[in-house]
């Protein structure tokens, strides 16, 4: 306990100086950055320095690639974000600072919702701060684009299907999405909480069951999935997630199936969401939330004042100003109880009233594709079957749920 009075005295105590941390995150496209300025200056106002170690590419793969280089080097940053399962993989290998007394000392445990809470706990030990709840199952439609063709929002996958039909017809992309694995894997998540429910997403990711990943509903989902190739725009190759989004507001495509960080680039472009790009729940996932967590870990550290710093950083992610105001840039909504949402747009009113019946009703689900639901390297298994599949027109469903099967069982 002697670390405990030490970091919870220090943290109180040490004389006012200027702090400094250095933080890793992906957090780079227009959007992203705008987010990132508000922890920034914030951070600035209490007069200490920021140390950017931002790494281009959303999903984050490069941003992991290079962490691990610098642990490696033994150089960690004080501050990443991590989230998820690699959350716990960084904690299992001994790297992450146990966060479990500041939380107790500040009284944090009440201020979290259970989902938080879990997601950031392990063996009992809170490895992280959240700074906000993204949800991943969203429809984004360009409502110009919809009311010129006299279309209706699709509310189910056979209806998107007659949608980007009649939209293609008319020589309008129906779909904005590029072919970033990560990418393709938020679409086929949704198609698989649209098409095949809760019960299959839950059996699939979260129990890895064989019968289910194998199964006829799995198949049905697969055909879904790869009847959506048809939509994806002329230069898919390369296209990320951010121009996709640039795409839609641009009426060049008519919708966007992600996560609500795509809120955050369209307010960049002055788009008003909810209004010129409407969001709704992805087809057929109405009254489900597959969530995407993001957080901020602290990597071990000795010295006293990059502990103190750690510790003045996770104060400041787990004020309710902060979160208000990163969380209106970024596009989630604050991962803390009882958020002031008067100031949000109206997604992320939306956002919050689902979080919310979703949280009571058992139908939050931790997303796949972000890294929720399964350990890293089963993901990535995951992403590189269905990647594979959704490029390849001639795939056969059948073969490919036995391909996903084995990947999923050869990395349990
Ligand atoms: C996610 C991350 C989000 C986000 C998105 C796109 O993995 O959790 O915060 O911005 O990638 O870069």
């Amino acid at each position: 306990m002697k670390w405990l009075s030490f970091s919870v005295i220090a943290l109180l105590s040490l004389p006012v100086c200027a702090s400094q941390v250095e933080v890793l995150h992906w957090w780079t496209s227009g959007g992203e950055a705008r987010a990132v300025e508000v922890l920034k200056s914030e951070w600035a106002e209490q007069g200490n320095q920021w140390n950017d170690f931002a790494v281009q590419g959303g999903g984050g793969k490069s941003a992991m690639t290079v962490l691990k280089s610098r642990a490696l080097a033994a150089n960690p940053p004080e501050a990443a974000h991590l989230k998820g399962f690699e959350l716990h993989e960084w904690g299992s290998l001994g790297f992450l600072r146990d966060l479990t007394p500041m939380a107790e000392h500040l009284g944090w445990y009440p201020q979290l919702p259970p989902m938080v809470r879990d997601t950031l706990s392990q063996n009992g030990a809170l490895m992280a701060v959240p700074t906000g709840i993204h949800r991943v199952n969203w429809l984004w439609l360009n409502r110009k684009v919809f009311e010129r063709q006299g279309l209706k929002p699709p509310t189910d996958w056979a209806q998107f299907v007659a949608v980007a039909d009649k939209l293609k017809e008319q020589g309008i992309t129906p779909l904005a999405i590029g072919n970033e694995p990560w990418q393709i894997a938020v679409l086929f998540e949704t198609v698989a909480l649209g098409e095949g429910g809760k019960t299959f997403y839950r059996k699939a990711f979260l129990e890895q069951d064989s019968a289910t990943l194998t199964g006829p509903d799995m198949v049905r989902v697969l055909t879904r999935f790869q009847q959506l190739r048809a939509y994806v725009p002329e230069k898919y190759a390369g296209l990320k997630w951010h121009q996709a989004t640039n795409l839609l507001e641009s009426g060049g495509a008519a919708m966007q199936v992600m996560g609500d960080w795509v809120k955050g680039e369209l307010s960049a472009g002055n788009y008003r969401p909810g209004e010129d790009i409407e969001c709704l729940p992805s087809p057929g996932s109405q009254g489900l939330f597959s969530y995407n967590l993001d957080s901020i870990a602290m990597f071990k550290q000795r010295d006293p004042a990059q502990l103190q710093a750690q510790g003045e950083l996770a104060q400041l992610l787990m004020t309710p100003r902060f979160q208000q105001e990163f969380n209106r840039v970024k596009g989630s909504i604050p991962a803390l109880t009882k958020p002031d949402m008067s100031k949000f747009d109206r997604c992320a009113i939306r956002s919050y009233q689902d979080f919310l019946l979703a949280e009571r009703e058992g139908n939050l689900l931790p997303s796949m594709a972000e890294g929720m639901a399964t350990p890293t390297n089963m993901r990535q298994g995951i992403m590189d079957v269905l990647s594979n599949f959704f490029n390849d027109p001639r795939a056969n469903p059948q073969q490919t749920a036995l391909h996903l099967e084995r990947a999923m069982r050869s990395t349990r």
